[in-house]
């Protein structure tokens, strides 16, 4: 499937074969092409508009099959909403204009976007491919394109405008179906080498990717990192991803994820229901790589800086058994109470080691790491966990321009009491009270005072109904906050 750009031309609109979509603008009025397509259907379109079953609210859509004086299959008409299109609701508004549009057939459909600009026409654009991903690799018979059949025409003033817009828009697109597709993946395909093999891949895009296996990471010491695939057959594997299109010597921004490919719990087995899920436990990974591929593909002028933890954690005669103490990188030593709560471990050594190695100007994790911020947040918001203010804010104003949930959570000293450990210098697990809060000062105890945040994804990672920019399934949360954030406050 392709997105083209076209010329606007209503001359030629009754001729059009396939799908028609045509806007109905914030004062509700058709837009240059709908006025075209109501006359040739003798006003049908504007009698919709007015009567009181179509309401006029944001990507509110409407469908006439085989309109008479057409050659259209269908005509669709699509309203932008009272309020003023920005490049966010312009990109929902296409991802339900897409919903709506569902399976294409040969030719496609043709899209109207007279009355906005070159960059809603590409968020336009960028939404309705974001909304049309659907993972169908191991579905015989299915199409293999994740976009489907037919391809997209949008009919806009200035194509060369559009087109240009287009570029970073389709980054951002790209870069989170880069995130769908790893999250989607099940752990036989998608382990710590293989994952590992799939990011080497960016380097084709001028990201630098070193790939770091056991032997290494033991002569480092991260052993806290480590003791989470003692029970695997699988190689833990960490990879550091940069893009360094910033100024030289400016000092990076790193996103740091929790990449475990698929949680049983280990020795703390899980229970059996809902297991299979826990393939979507490297999410946090998920997300940086899709961040990272997001950048290079627009060149952000930027340094980024992606630090992945891939592991994965099985019961096993050579697992981490409860009770066990581990030496982290750090050299604090770690009590193992719950080997469920591996996250924790893994992202411990390598927040570690990207302050150490980077000095970035700020930091963020991202982990699908509690059961517990579910409860909290339920699937509607991820828990920010932030040691600055002003980070804190910035981190929030992008989720709220790219419409992703977000919810601040407390830190505080109170609650490290909860993970004071006997034998060690701390233990992973604080009991049932505060579950997420207990985990995030664990991890605090790993950084220094220069911005950090985490931010727990495991209520947003997959999504159990469709949204305007997402079916079902793995969402790519975050790859747009995080992308907004790098380029409101990191880039030149
Ligand atoms: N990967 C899980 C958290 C999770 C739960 C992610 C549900 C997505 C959906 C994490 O490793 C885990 O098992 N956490 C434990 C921590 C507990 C043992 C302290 C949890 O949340 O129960
Ligand atoms: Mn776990
Ligand atoms: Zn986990």
């Amino acid at each position: 499937m392709t997105i083209a750009f076209t010329p606007a031309d209503t001359a030629s609109l009754a001729q059009t074969e396939g799908t028609l979509v045509v806007l109905v603008g914030s004062d509700g009025a058709l837009s240059g092409a709908g006025g075209a397509a109501d006359a040739a259907m003798g006003g049908a379109l504007k009698r919709a508009i007015a009567s009181p079953r179509f309401k006029g609210k944001h990507g509110e859509a409407m469908e006439f099959p085989f309109p008479a004086g057409m050659k259209a299959d269908r005509l669709i008409i699509a309203s932008t909403g009272k309020d003023p299109l920005d490049a966010t609701t312009a990109r929902h508004l296409g991802g339900k204009i897409a919903a709506k549009m569902g399976k294409l057939e040969t030719p496609g459909a043709t899209v109207h976007a007279d009355g906005l600009d070159a960059a809603l026409t590409a968020e336009l654009a960028a939404g309705m491919k974001m909304r049309r991903y659907a993972f169908n690799r191991y579905k015989t018979g299915k199409d293999a394109d994740t976009l489907g059949k037919g391809s997209i025409t949008v009919a806009t003033a200035d194509t060369d405008a559009a087109k240009a817009a287009f570029t970073d828009a389709d980054a951002l697109a790209e870069g989170t179906f880069f995130t769908r597709d790893l999250v989607s993946e099940p752990a036989n395909v998608l382990y710590p080498e293989s994952f590992a093999a799939r990011l080497e891949a960016l380097s084709e895009l001028g990201v630098e990717v070193t790939v770091m296996r056991e032997k290494e990471l033991e002569e480092i010491g991260m052993g806290s990192l480590l003791c989470v695939g003692l029970g695997s057959p699988h190689e833990s594997t960490v990879v550091v991803m940069k893009w360094m299109g910033g100024a030289e010597g400016d000092a990076p921004f790193c996103a740091v994820g929790k990449g475990v490919t698929f949680d049983t719990g280990g020795i703390s087995i899980k229970p059996a229901g809902g297991m299979e899920e826990m393939t979507m436990d490297m999410g946090g990974a998920g997300v940086v790589s899709g961040l990272m591929k997001t950048v290079a593909l627009r060149k952000a002028k930027a340094n980024v800086i992606g630090i992945v933890g891939l592991v994965e954690n099985m019961p096993d005669g050579l697992a981490t058994r409860p009770g066990d103490i581990v030496t982290s990188l750090s050299g604090k030593t770690i009590e193992v109470i719950n080997t469920d709560a591996e996250g924790r471990l893994v992202l411990a050594d390598i927040l570690f080691y990207a302050q150490r190695e980077f000095k970035p100007a700020a930091t963020v994790n991202l982990a699908t790491l509690t059961g517990a911020i579910i409860i909290a947040l339920g699937n509607t918001n991820a828990g920010l966990f932030c040691n600055n203010d002003d980070f804190a804010t910035q981190i929030a104003d992008a989720a709220d321009a790219e419409s992703e949930g977000i919810w601040r959570m407390p830190l505080a000293k109170e609650y490290d009491d909860l993970i004071k450990s006997s034998l060690a210098d701390i233990k992973n697990t604080g009991g049932r009270a505060a579950g997420s809060i207990t985990a995030a000062q664990f991890l605090q105890r790993f950084v220094n005072d220069s911005p950090w945040a985490h931010i727990d994804i495991a209520g947003v990672t997959l999504s159990k109904e469709a949204k305007p920019l997402h079916g079902k399934g793995a969402s790519g949360w975050g790859v747009a906050t995080l992308n907004r954030l790098v380029r409101d406050n990191f880039e030149k």
